[in-house]
């Protein structure tokens, strides 16, 4: 596997690629990497010659610092993932420069609406943060197809309005959220939970099934109070937000319509950790 720690070298080498007309697939990362990344690369790895991983952590995709600070940072470890998973062909490591040439900022973005509620509402500025790096990787790594994790479903979504807005030739694929046996979705901040805190944890995906009975069985607000009390009454966790959504608009509704697809998005401080997750509801 190939490691590139700069724009240039990542650069020639995209573009020995491309001459050579091999088909290129690509998913961004921050690191810490976990089965749920391997599987992004596994499904690469069928429909594209080529597969590149990036690594960096996106320091304005951060509204809180602190956040940022505690961001697992396990480059190492992550490469060894990376080679042993045997689908990736080479992966890029930038530093803040080669993203940032002008200062670490965002671009502004609109997106017709799709940031305006759940994470965009909760983290200021977090999907200006996530389609600037996102469209600058998107440019540098010049793929065929890119894969996100439906865990950050919202972020799926932007990334394909970003893509359509600006016009990018690429195909933005979605990967079905992995989970850990408990049904815990896959995450890096998953590794900064106590083992009590992780066994835990599982109500979150428990209470999405239950989301799941209840759906078109019972109305909407009838739901959000049932699992506001679920998790009202769960020592050591506060839910955020839930909220079943639209999954084409991600607005959140109030009634649910026959010709209409939803979703449930929850996050709940399970501790000092945010965990994200959400289900299609059929
Ligand atoms: O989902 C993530 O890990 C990040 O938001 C991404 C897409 C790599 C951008 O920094």
């Amino acid at each position: 596997m190939e490691i590139f720690r700069n724009r240039s070298q990542l650069t020639a080498y995209v573009e020995r690629n491309r001459e050579m007309g091999k088909v290129v697939g690509f998913a961004p990362t921050m690191g810490a990497l976990h089965d749920g990344h391997i599987s992004l690369y596994a499904a690469a790895a069928e429909e594209n010659d080529l597969v590149i991983s990036s690594i960096f952590v996106n320091p304005t995709q951060f509204n809180n610092n602190e956040d940022l600070i505690k961001y697992p940072r396990t480059v190492e470890a992550d490469i060894k993932k990376l080679e042993n998973s045997g689908f990736v062909h080479a992966v890029y490591l930038p530093e803040a420069e080669d993203i940032y040439p002008g200062g670490v900022v965002s671009k502004h973005y609109s997106f017709d609406g799709l940031e305006d509620q759940m994470e965009g509402a909760s983290r200021p500025g977090h999907f200006d943060g996530v389609g600037t790096v996102v469209e600058e990787l998107l440019r540098q790594v010049q793929p065929d197809n890119a894969y996100f994790g439906e865990k950050d479903f919202q972020q799926l979504a932007i990334v394909k309005k970003l893509v359509k807005l600006k016009n990018l030739p690429v195909t933005i694929k979605g990967i079905p959220t992995q989970r850990h046996e408990s049904g815990l979705a896959m995450s890096s901040r998953n590794t900064r939970l106590t083992e009590a805190q992780r066994d835990a944890a599982k109500i979150i995906y428990e209470t999405l099934l239950k989301v799941k009975d209840w759906f078109r069985v019972v109305s909407v607000s009838e739901i959000n109070s049932r699992v506001t009390d679920i998790f009202n009454s769960t020592p050591g966790m506060v839910m955020e937000y839930f909220m079943i959504a639209d999954e084409e608009t991600l607005r959140e509704t109030d009634f649910f319509y026959r010709d209409r697809s939803y979703r449930a998005f929850i996050v709940v401080f399970v501790g000092n950790v945010r965990l994200i997750d959400n289900m299609h509801l059929d």
